[in-house]
């Protein structure tokens, strides 16, 4: 009888030696949503495990996260006030200047990535400025805010920027800003694939990102298109993007897979927000067996071609695989 696979499934050690995908929390970014105020905690209904904090309360969770032997955050923040041009994301003593501020002195070898976009701080929702003339956002100008708000979190001491507006040429004019302003070493990591998603629900909940008007379509990409979601991340790759991006992750494995096979840079995942949702309702409701249903997701993305995860189950993940090792 024909027998080849099975022989190397027999016991616990063949099987590691032939297991060709590992997780390490070595490999995650874990996400903080960082707003005004002290003592503030606040979890979100459709995110178990979620919460808006107020700096103190964030860096009380970096505490936590280092313990678990977490290193890489990404910071989003969301503003006391609100206007047309997201002003408090361009001024050194808004929201994610000053947590990246106390959070880089408090622990100064926890690296902090930054999300460059304007959704959480405009009054309108959109990631930009407005052109009125035709009520899209205009791209231009929403690249001169960005490199404002890139500079203010390189001062204020950002180890990485990660652009995630998707306007055309953010990444060139990103580069160009922070060479000339002295900050060679900081590497951008571009949303260089990122879908209009409806996927995106709960975050902008968190966020407080809801467009008043209309949706993103007219800058995020269109979920039917491949071969668009490759010429995007090459051209940032093209721009000087030192690390791509697709987003969201689960229903696009096959876009992760292609990328993977059409760049030699490092390429991230983002676990998005409805992806973490359903996982928790499905856990919440006993139908699946949550902890080995997360692992398999994660383990899938690093198949798919995956070198690191942005994820809200980072603190999870991390717990599950020390366990998985003792
Ligand atoms: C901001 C931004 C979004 C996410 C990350 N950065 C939302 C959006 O584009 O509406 C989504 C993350 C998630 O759903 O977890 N542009
Ligand atoms: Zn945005």
């Amino acid at each position: 009888m024909f027998k080849r696979f099975r022989r190397v499934r027999t016991n616990r050690a063949i099987r590691e030696l032939v297991e060709e995908t590992r997780l390490d929390i070595r490999d995650f970014i874990y996400p903080l949503f960082i707003k005004n105020g002290h003592g503030l905690k606040k979890e979100i209904a459709s995110m178990p495990g979620v919460f808006q904090m107020s700096i103190d309360e964030a860096l009380r969770e970096c505490e936590e996260a280092i313990a678990l032997g977490i290193n890489k955050i990404l910071l989003f923040g969301i503003p006391e006030t609100k206007d047309s041009i997201g002003s408090d994301a361009l001024c050194e003593h808004g929201i994610i200047a000053r947590a990246t501020k106390e959070i880089k002195k408090a622990y100064p070898d926890l690296y902090i990535i930054t999300d460059l976009c304007f959704c959480e701080y405009t009054d309108h929702g959109h990631c930009g400025i407005l052109d009125l003339e035709n009520g899209s956002v205009d791209n231009d100008a929403t690249l001169d805010i960005t490199v404002k708000q890139a500079l203010v979190h390189a001062r204020a001491g950002a180890d990485m920027i990660a652009p995630s507006g998707m306007m055309d040429g953010f990444v060139a004019v990103l580069r160009e800003a922070l060479d000339s302003e002295g900050f060679v070493n900081l590497p951008i990591m571009s949303y260089s694939t990122k879908f209009a998603s409806a996927y995106y629900g709960p975050f902008r909940d968190v966020a407080e990102s809801v467009p008043s008007f209309g949706d993103r379509r007219t800058y995020q990409m269109n979920p039917a298109n491949r071969r668009e979601a490759i010429a995007e991340s090459l051209e940032d790759e093209a721009q000087g993007a030192d690390i791509l991006m697709v987003k969201p992750a689960l229903a696009y494995l096959d876009i992760v897979r292609e990328i993977r096979d059409s760049t030699l840079l490092p390429l991230c995942v983002y676990n998005v927000s409805g992806e973490y949702a359903m996982l928790k309702a499905a856990g919440a409701a006993g139908v699946i067996d949550y902890d080995r249903v997360l692992l398999e997701t994660m383990l899938g993305f690093k198949r798919a071609g995956a070198d690191m995860i942005i994820s809200y189950h980072t603190k999870e993940v991390a717990k599950l695989l020390d366990k998985k090792g003792s």
